[in-house]
């Protein structure tokens, strides 16, 4: 299958590009500074911002045969790695929901069916599954805004006619990947203080893309 992914240059996007290529994909991915990839067999990066749909086209339009699925690990950027630092005074308010629209209207210019985004736990009725100490924290400590925007671009997800997946992502851990467990959409029996590889997501992200099994759905996912 070929990619387009967003966010490539990113802690999850980069293994999300390197799962792809190993399970041989082909990949665009559309990043900001294309040294930020190592080039290799099966990556074809473009330089722009998908804030820009003039370079989300130009990425659609890279290879002689267009995207099969877009993948997004977008993020709206903080000053800092700690997910209770402050966004970045220059990140734009409105960054994965713009670049996810743009996405959305070249997919359907081009006939590409199938958008996976990597979501939170959290977002929309996946809500009520945290415990009050992690809800009170997303709701007054600066990841609110992280959630209010994966809250957005998960309504308009749903409302742009596309075939969508929103993994709902708990908290990102750095390791190997190992088996996900899979929750429904409202993150029933998930748990106090469950986490998931950045690997295992990449890994989940592809495969909602080969196969149809999570479809217009949004599971929560941890290991
Ligand atoms: N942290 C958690 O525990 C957690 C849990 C669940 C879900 N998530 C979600 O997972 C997603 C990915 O997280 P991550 O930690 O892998 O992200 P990350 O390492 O911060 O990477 C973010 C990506 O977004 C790109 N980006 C940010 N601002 C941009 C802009 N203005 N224009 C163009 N590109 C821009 C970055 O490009 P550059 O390299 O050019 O900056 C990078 O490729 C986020 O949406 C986050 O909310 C996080």
């Amino acid at each position: 299958m070929q990619f387009l992914v967003l966010g490539g240059s990113g802690r999850t996007g980069k293994l999300i590009v390197e799962e792809a290529i190993s399970k041989g994909h082909s990949v665009v991915a559309l990043v900001r500074s294309p040294s930020s990839l190592a080039a290799r067999p099966g990556l074809t990066t473009i330089q722009g911002t998908p804030t820009n749909h003039e370079d989300i086209m130009r990425a659609f339009g890279a290879l002689p045969t267009h995207p099969d699925a877009v993948l997004v690990a977008l993020s709206l950027k903080r000053v800092s790695d700690s997910p209770f630092a402050a966004i970045s005074p220059d990140a734009p308010d409105r960054i994965m929901e713009d670049s996810v629209a743009n996405a959305i209207s070249a997919m359907k210019d081009f006939g590409t069916n199938r958008i996976t985004i990597l979501s939170q736990w959290g977002a929309g009725d996946s809500w009520s599954s945290m415990i009050f100490p992690l809800r009170a924290m997303f709701k007054h400590a600066n990841m609110k805004y992280g959630l209010a925007a994966h809250n957005a671009l998960d309504e308009e997800t749903r409302q742009s006619g596309v075939e969508f997946v929103l993994a709902r992502a708990c908290v990102l851990a750095d390791g190997d990947a190992a088996p996900i467990r899979v929750y429904p959409d409202d993150g029933t029996s998930i748990g106090l203080f469950p986490k998931v590889t950045r690997a295992s997501v990449a890994k989940f992200m592809i495969e909602a893309c080969e196969k149809d099994d999570f479809v217009g759905k949004s599971p929560v996912i941890s290991n």
